[in-house]
């Protein structure tokens, strides 16, 4: 089980640092233009309904889509192919201004250089690793110090699995509505069930362990 888990870990951590099949589709939040299509926004706080319809004109008939993973970021212009790199100013270079009107690789790139956050997942799964390595058949003090680790690596997953969801659904939510209707914006499922996946099997392993150790200590009785 603990193995499954780092291995959810390092695949989480992984989306997006590539262009390889799967990766793209493991981000934490996406972003892009409707390709031509303009969403009137209207309601008793638009102030200024206009806005569609000048964003909409400026934005023109764009469809790029920019995914944010936790090491890179990867766009696509048109359907197919992506491209994947952890440093935003090369991928900026092959955009043309009408590809990317009002700069949401610009947005992409603030997001992912303050708010995600990968070092609490890096250290959960270092963690991970030496939970394993103490359960295999050694002192029982060793035992009672993997209940420990273990307990530590599944909060800082909590944390950090919490803290990358509120902030994503946070941001998907202010971008749609500055975007008045001409971007769309998502938060990356995958990403998400993966994350709270692997906290509950490390909640799971807690637990495990920590009988483990309790039965063991009744033998030793
Ligand atoms: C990112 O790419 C740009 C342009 O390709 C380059 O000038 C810059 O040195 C790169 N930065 C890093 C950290 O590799």
């Amino acid at each position: 089980m603990t193995t499954l888990k780092v291995e959810f870990l390092t695949l989480l951590l992984a989306g997006c640092s590539s262009s390889f099949s799967v990766m793209p589709s493991i981000y934490l939040l996406n972003i892009g233009y409707n390709g031509g299509t303009v969403y009137q926004v209207n309601g008793d706080t638009v102030v200024n309904p206009q806005a569609s319809v000048t964003l909409g004109n400026m934005v023109g008939r764009t469809a790029l889509e920019v995914r944010i993973g936790y090491f890179s970021l990867c766009l696509r212009s048109s359907p197919g192919g992506w491209l994947c790199s952890q440093n935003a100013t090369s991928l900026a270079e092959n955009l043309y201004p009408y590809e990317d009107p009002i700069n949401l690789l610009n947005v992409a790139q603030n997001f992912h250089e303050n708010i995600v956050f990968p070092y609490l997942l890096i250290i959960a799964a270092v963690l991970s690793f030496i939970v394993f390595v103490l359960i295999l058949p050694y002192p029982p003090l060793l035992k009672t110090v993997a209940v420990g680790v273990c307990f530590l690596s599944t909060i800082l997953v909590l944390i950090s699995v919490l803290w990358q969801h509120i902030a994503s659904v946070a941001a998907a939510n202010v971008a749609i509505n500055l975007g008045n209707g001409t971007v769309f914006t998502g938060v990356g499922i995958t990403a998400m069930i993966l994350g709270w996946f692997t906290f509950g099997l490390l909640t799971l392993t807690v637990v495990g362990v920590y009988f483990f150790v309790a039965i063991n200590a009744l033998h030793a009785v």
